[in-house]
């Protein structure tokens, strides 16, 4: 029986050291949280980065024995390589440059090495997993070359990849001293995989201007074989966060809560902590909110979930620095003994706690400067089972495309921004029911398990038009 083995540099649980030993989590971010309920099936496994240092050989079987368990082979990384491959390329050179935040990235050769040398250690993990059958798909930006490096061992491999991220324009691609490497890194695929046509159409341009390569409708004919590239958008789970709003667990946060907030109505924001997701951007414009419309005060709070992440890399400890000033500032400023403004957490909740936010939440902001998709926008909308809530939603995250009824604004713009607070604080229900019940039908339709099929049918399809080429 043919397998998918899927790979990411993340598994989508974490080994942690504790004071009891060894515990293992759900892991953060939208591939974990968005894949998890898939890969299980059919005997499919799942390799990747157990996010936890390990010490000597007996600690290494032990956690490679429990995710077994679990169908999932762990990849483990030094501190050195973590350093260098993880803070270094991937999150200190790719992720700015692919979320239009040239500016913040750093070239360095060793780091290019060391991501290099990981991703070749990734695909020596996954060729002991494969058989020739099975169907390899490579996820997000830390595995860019692997695609290409898997294909020079198994020619005739099944191989899809999807891209997480934006993909940005030619413009930026072309600052990269790696871009070509790169970019015939993910060729190696037989299917390549973006959120939205506009990445799909930025990939593209880089690979006919960079590589000489044309195409046609989304088909690249490389020297030896052709490559198909479409947009696939990455929906959720939408049962699990329906079952989880209804669940008993969160009518009791939702009791609990209420209590303590007594009549105060909630604005709510839930992010990894990331300078891509426009967080003080959005805490001004709550101040703004408060500054423009006196009569919320004491009427309207912000909860703000920040999940930490990355605090390694200098620029995720300087932002964390800056949300935490802003939160004091605008607290100190309009508090009252009864009311808080901003209600701010650094940590991560479990499942039932944050749907027990959504359902408080009439309001939700997800206004990210640039985001490849963002699965919350769709969580809260999953969550909304009563149909009351508005959101709002950035322009520039890929899930604006597919959620129009949202109240789509431009992240950068404060003061449109804190208008449509406003806007959402006053709307009608009828038109809160109208755009919600067409929002929720779109992500119940498209959900996780609906865009793995359309993907792995694609590749199925992509495949066989391959061989049926080779043959005749
Ligand atoms: C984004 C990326 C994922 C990543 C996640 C969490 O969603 O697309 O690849 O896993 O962020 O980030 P981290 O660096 O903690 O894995």
């Amino acid at each position: 029986m043919s397998r998918t083995i899927i790979v990411s540099n993340r598994l989508p649980t974490k080994a942690l050291r504790t004071d009891d030993g060894l515990a293992f989590q759900p892991s953060e971010g939208g591939l974990a949280t968005g894949l998890g309920s898939i890969y299980r099936a059919d005997g499919n496994v799942w390799v990747g980065w157990p996010g936890l240092f390990v010490e000597d050989e007996a600690e290494a079987t032990f956690v490679t024995e429990q995710l077994a368990a679990d169908s999932m082979a762990p990849v483990f990384l030094t501190e050195d390589e973590i350093r260098d491959y993880y803070e270094g390329f991937s999150n200190g050179t790719l992720w700015p440059t692919f979320h239009y935040f040239a500016q913040l990235a750093v070239y360095e050769e060793d780091m290019w090495k060391a991501y290099v040398a990981v991703n070749e250690k990734f695909c020596r993990a996954v060729l002991e997993q494969a058989g020739p059958d099975d169907t390899i798909w490579v996820h997000d930006y830390q595995l860019l070359l692997l695609p290409e490096m898997l294909r020079a061992a198994r020619p005739q491999a099944t191989i899809g990849f999807f891209l997480h991220i934006p993909f940005p324009s030619y413009e930026l691609i072309r600052v990269l001293p790696w871009r070509t490497e790169l970019l015939q890194g993910m060729l190696g695929a037989d299917l390549i995989g973006f959120h939205t046509f506009g990445y799909m159409r930025h990939f593209l341009s880089a690979v006919s201007q960079l590589l000489g390569l044309p195409n046609q409708h989304g088909q690249i004919e490389t020297p030896t074989r052709s490559v198909l590239v479409d947009a696939f958008p990455m929906g959720i789970d939408h049962q699990r966060y329906a079952d989880a709003a209804a669940s008993e667990a969160a009518d009791a946060h939702v009791r609990e809560y209420r209590e303590a907030l007594k009549e105060v109505r909630v604005i709510l924001s839930i992010d990894r902590l990331d300078y891509t997701k426009g967080i003080a951007q959005r805490l001004r414009a709550f101040e703004l909110l408060l500054l423009r419309y006196p009569e919320w005060r004491g009427q309207v709070s912000l909860l703000m979930v920040v999940v930490p992440s990355r605090d390694q890399v200098a620029q995720y400890a300087d932002l964390k620095v800056e949300i935490d000033e802003l939160v004091g500032r605008i607290n100190a400023q309009y508090r009252t003994i009864a009311w808080n403004p901003v209600h701010y957490f650094y940590r991560s909740f479990p499942l039932e706690e944050l749907a027990a936010f959504y359902r408080l939440a009439e309001v939700a902001l997800v206004t990210p400067m640039r985001d490849g998709m963002n699965l919350v926008a769709k969580e809260y909308v999953a969550s909304k089972a009563d149909q009351r809530g508005v959101l709002i939603l950035s322009e520039r995250a890929g899930a604006a495309r597919e959620l129009s009824d949202a109240l789509i604004i431009n992240p950068t713009d404060t003061g449109q921004l804190a208008e449509a607070m406003h806007e959402a604080l006053v709307m009608p229900e009828e038109d809160q029911i109208a755009r919600m019940t067409n929002m929720q039908a779109l992500v119940r339709q498209y959900d996780v398990f609906a865009w793995t099929k359309l993907f792995m049918d694609r590749l199925a399809h992509a495949k066989s038009q391959q061989q049926t080429l080779a043959t005749t």
